[in-house]
């Protein structure tokens, strides 16, 4: 070991474990890229204003947990602690909605920092891979991307995830359920911090883990009793969508997200093996943060899915992917003739596409062999001296344990043909 370790909150993604990793941000892109939406990469740092401005002055997420900084330019900046403000930013820094060509969908991965008390599943460097659909108001866009959501999923195999849904209503009708809210909450006895929340973000009061709270919550207005017509209409409209496509959800009422810029259509995805912190993903609608970060009106929706989560929610059902050995064929020369020619076969094998490797390091015929078991590979191909001298080389089948002796100049072949049908 060395004298120096992964920085507190973080951890190392090594193989093996590293390739559900891998697996996991595939299934869930998968979905997305077969449903019109581009692939989009954004700077891992953003000036800290967007952040402030997007996500909201008086979150946690800003407040406590960002890695803000100034440059030795004097530049004052964040490590993204989300991706929704950049990507969006991105979009209108690009033109992409002025393309005519609207909703801009976009879908991304990628490493987000907050600062957090760490704990299992909550870290301060995490992965998402997330979709954001941009600049248009339809209800059946909200749907497709909780559906999308649901079957990247339900591809991984999870099973013991529940979808909640929500309304936060749009700037007509929460300013007067926050009034509301806020009158009712005043009435109560809470601590300082608490109170002095119920000034700036209300909402979260609700949020609440703690049960002394819980208790004088009952009986708090709902915003479901406040939705405009025109939000009503539209959450309606999303519920029903998600029921004819066979998606089931809960409806909760009390679902309050961690940002600031939500509007409407707010979810969430919780897995119930993964204790305290359960939620693998959330998102929502957010018509208002363009022109918060000065852009122009452009009502959009999206989600983001927790990597790391993920990878815990599937261990928690006791999943294990089923993922193709890396190694196909694992060359093991014996003698300096041998690794020259093997040497050759698997740059061979490799151009043709064909996942190779070799034993390095002139081993012996057993720890080499050691060596192909633990590659995975189907078929290892062993040479000496002797073996070249008949110009033959031996393949083993791995899984059969069958050897045979095949021309040096046919093996290549023959092994693309075995594995076209393995
Ligand atoms: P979020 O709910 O803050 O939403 O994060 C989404 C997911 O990221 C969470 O459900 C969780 O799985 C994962 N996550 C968040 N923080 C941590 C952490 N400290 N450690 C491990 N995993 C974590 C957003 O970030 C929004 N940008 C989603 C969105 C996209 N809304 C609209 N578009």
């Amino acid at each position: 070991m060395s004298t120096f370790k992964a920085p507190k909150g973080t951890y190392d993604l090594l193989p093996p474990d590293s390739a559900t990793y891998l697996a996991v941000r595939d299934a869930i892109a998968t979905p997305l890229r077969n449903s019109g939406y581009g692939y989009v990469e954004t700077p891992g740092f953003e000036n800290v204003e967007l952040f402030a401005r997007g996500v909201g002055e008086s979150t946690d997420i800003v407040n406590k947990e960002m890695y803000a900084f100034t440059t030795r330019g004097g530049d004052q900046l964040a490590l993204r602690p989300e991706g929704t403000a950049s990507v969006l930013r991105a979009a209108l820094e690009g033109n992409l909605h002025k393309s005519g060509n609207l909703p801009v969908k976009l879908w991304y991965s990628g490493s987000y920092y907050r600062y957090e008390r760490p704990q299992k599943g909550r870290y301060r460097h995490f992965s998402q891979v997330g979709a954001e659909a941009i600049g248009a108001e339809d209800p059946a866009l909200d749907a497709e991307l909780i559906i999308l959501a649901d079957q990247a999923y339900r591809a991984l195999g999870l099973k013991e995830f529940r979808i909640l849904l929500n309304s936060l209503g749009d700037k007509e009708c929460r300013p007067v359920y926050r009034a509301a809210l806020q009158d009712f909450l005043r009435g109560l006895d809470l601590d300082e911090e608490t109170r002095r929340r119920i000034d700036i973000n209300p909402l979260r009061v609700l949020d609440d883990k703690r049960a002394e709270v819980q208790k004088q919550l009952v009986g708090a207005p709902m915003l479901r009793d406040y939705l405009c017509d025109a939000c009503k209409d539209y959450h309606e409209q999303v519920r029903e969508l998600l029921t004819a496509q066979g998606v089931r959800y809960e409806d909760d009422p009390k679902l309050v997200r961690g940002l600031d810029y939500y509007t409407r259509t707010t979810f969430e995805f919780v897995h119930d093996g993964l204790g305290s912190q359960s939620a693998v993903g959330g998102g929502g609608r957010y018509d208002g943060l363009s022109e918060m970060i000065g852009g122009p009106a452009l009502p959009s929706v999206g989600w983001a899915l927790g990597v790391d989560r993920t990878v815990l929610a599937l261990q928690a059902e006791g999943i294990t992917l089923d993922l193709p050995a890396a190694t196909s064929v694992f060359a093991v020369p014996l003698g300096d003739e041998a690794r020259r020619v093997l040497f050759a076969k698997v740059t061979e094998l490799r151009r043709a596409g064909i996942a190779a490797d070799f034993s390095y390091g002139g081993k012996g015929l057993k720890g080499a062999m050691k060596n192909a078991n633990r590659s995975g590979a189907r078929y290892a191909v062993v040479a000496g001296e002797r073996d070249l001298a008949e110009g033959v080389v031996q393949l083993k089948d791995m899984e059969s344990g069958e050897q045979e002796a095949l021309a040096v100049e046919e093996f290549v072949a023959v092994l693309k043909e075995k594995l076209k049908r393995a």
